[in-house]
């Protein structure tokens, strides 16, 4: 299948209630590790974020994911709006030039998302961030020729499990050393509800 406007307005939207429904959890994550605000960056920006997709009308999934990004970027504070909003300005312009996206592009996308995210934080996979998530789902995309909505699920929920028993390299649960140990990375979470999000959607267009 390809990844249609409409499917790629419900991933936002879908994301979007994930987030608003999880808000304090993942406030409550960012407490232990961080400044606590995770939740209310990610409720902030992603609700913005359906304002202006669902007001405008869009002929490409590019464009949504232009709007997505922009909105991230400019309103969300923290280290995760600038993340995400890179995430999202790189897969859109990955996916530009079609009205729809293919699973090869997409994969793409992820690629270069990944690549931004790597370019603006300077992490790596393992450093107890929201790479620890988008990393193991750009495998299991490239190892696959279409979307498989299970395994993206699969793969989503036990990489972010595993940032549990890591210790914290980059962002401000660093600080902490080894006292971040035994801790979920709150970034993984919500990176985890966006992977979720679109595997529901996916399994929707079946
Ligand atoms: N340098 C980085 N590279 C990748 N992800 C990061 C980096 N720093 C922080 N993060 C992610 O951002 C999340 C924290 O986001 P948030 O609490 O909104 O911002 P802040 O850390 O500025 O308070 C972390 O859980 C982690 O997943
Ligand atoms: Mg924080």
């Amino acid at each position: 299948m390809e990844l249609q406007v409409q499917h790629a307005l419900n991933w936002i939207e879908k994301t979007n209630e994930k987030i608003q429904t999880n808000k304090d959890y993942l406030s409550a994550l960012d407490r232990a590790i961080g400044d606590g605000d995770h939740g209310l960056n990610m409720a902030r920006g992603f609700q913005e974020a359906v304002g202006k997709t669902t007001s405008s009308s869009y002929t490409s999934v590019s464009d949504i994911f232009k709007d997505v990004a922009m909105t991230l970027m400019s309103k969300v504070g923290g280290a995760s709006g600038p993340l995400y909003g890179t995430a999202f300005l790189k897969m859109s312009m990955a996916v530009k030039g079609e009205d729809s996206v293919s699973h090869e592009r997409f994969t793409k996308g992820v690629e270069e998302a990944i690549n931004g995210i790597i370019q603006r934080g300077k992490a790596k996979e393992g450093d107890k961030t929201l790479l620890d998530v988008w990393t193991p789902v750009l495998r299991m995309l490239q190892e696959q020729s279409d979307f498989e909505a299970d395994s993206l699920e699969n793969t989503a929920k036990s990489a972010m499990e595993s940032t549990k028993d890591v210790m914290a390299i980059k962002g401000r649960a660093a600080y902490l050393k080894e006292r971040s140990i035994g801790h979920l990375d709150p970034g993984s979470v919500s990176s985890y509800y966006l992977f979720a999000s679109l595997a529901e959607v996916l399994k929707e267009g079946e």
